[in-house]
């Protein structure tokens, strides 16, 4: 956890990239899947659309596409990459991790390589391990990337998560700075006694796929996302809040310095919670949950590289970073730009 004391070193932002796959599954696709309607998922979620991968494009030809932007945006040389950490909960292998992958493949051949798994949390997780590292004065320049091909564990027969997930990659290249901008304060919090309300039951070592398979598991979804959506609502908002205004504080700010919030985009009505709890206007809050729905680790790095791309977020803004997930993870970051 960083505060408001001011580091010799800070973090900041140089550049950021993502990609989506181009196959659109909209909620008439879903309609014809499992009992549902467009109207009941854009009342109760905010999304019409989410990107879904081809069976043959992995996590890390997705983060390897917005690693490329980010580093030609940062202004980057491969071999400058000290530290690659990639957030994910569907890497491509068990081993080797998406980092290493993503090192081999952008030829990053200075960098050390860490994936970290805190579900939709990731990237925010990441960020703060990177803002940590630099601040140190251990490493100048790192690679965080959220990348999630959420298709594959999830279960297109149960209409109740469905509806929720897309695939998608974002990366932010961070850089050491000695002026006043950069990561000013990162909170992270869990609660693993929550775990069992959004869990993957089957294919871990504690219940192979192997065994699973044969118990008739698999057929009931067991080795996709189970979750009870309406605690992890409830969990959500409170949660982020709580984070919200504890960075807010930790960066001796308040709500009225902050000129852009990216949430996490996991379901509209959460997002419009914290806004009313924060006493934000609308269009300081970024929102693109309607075209990607949640791409867990991905949704954070995607929003923002869209709003600095469509300059929503300029040089010097207070960004105010929020995330929530599987568990139970949470955490907030404040960034100046
Ligand atoms: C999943 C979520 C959209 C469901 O919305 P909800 O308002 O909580 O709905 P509930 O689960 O309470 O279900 C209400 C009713 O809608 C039904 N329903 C659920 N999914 C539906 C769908 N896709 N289409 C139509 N009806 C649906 C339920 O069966 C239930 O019907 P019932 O009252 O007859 O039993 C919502 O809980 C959510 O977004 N939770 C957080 C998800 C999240 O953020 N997860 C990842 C963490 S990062």
């Amino acid at each position: 956890m960083s505060n408001s004391t001011q580091p010799k070193y800070r973090a900041k932002i140089v550049g950021a990239g993502s990609y989506v796959p181009p196959d659109i599954l909209t909620n008439a696709d879903l309609e014809k899947i499992v009992d549902t309607s467009d109207e009941w998922i854009l009342t109760r979620t905010g999304i019409k659309e989410r990107h879904i991968c081809t069976r043959e494009m992995s996590g890390v030809d997705m983060a390897a596409h917005a690693c490329r932007a980010a580093i030609e945006k940062a202004n980057w040389k491969a071999e400058d990459v000290e530290m690659i950490i990639v957030a994910t909960v569907t890497p491509d292998y068990r081993l080797p991790s998406n980092s290493c992958m993503l090192q081999e493949r952008l030829g990053l051949v200075n960098a050390g390589t860490m994936d970290v798994a805190a579900a939709c949390a990731g990237y925010i997780h990441g960020q703060s391990i990177a803002s940590a590292y630099i601040e140190s004065g251990q490493y100048q320049k790192i690679l965080v990337i959220g990348v999630e091909k959420l298709s594959t564990i999830t279960n297109y027969k149960d209409r109740g998560t469905c509806i929720l997930f897309g695939d998608a990659a974002g990366a932010v290249a961070l850089e050491r700075t000695t002026d006043d901008t950069g990561v000013l304060a990162s909170f992270l919090k869990s609660d693993g006694r929550l775990g069992k309300l959004l869990w993957i039951p089957v294919g871990g070592t504690h219940s192979p796929y192997s065994e699973a398979h044969e118990a008739g598991d698999i057929d009931n979804g067991e080795d996709c996302l189970n979750m009870v959506g309406s605690e992890v609502f409830k969990h959500a908002v409170r949660q982020m809040g709580d984070a919200a205004l504890k960075v807010i504080e930790m960066a001796g700010m308040t709500t009225s310095d902050v000129d852009m919030v990216v949430p996490h985009q996991a379901n509209i009505r959460i997002i419009d919670a914290l806004r009313k709890r924060l006493g934000l206007p609308e269009e300081k809050v970024y929102v693109n949950i309607d075209r990607f729905g949640n791409t867990s680790s991905a949704s954070v790095p995607l929003a923002l590289d869209e709003a600095l791309t469509t300059k929503k977020i300029n040089a010097g803004d207070n960004v105010l970073m929020l995330a929530f997930g599987g568990g139970l993870t949470w955490g907030a970051s404040l960034v100046r730009m």
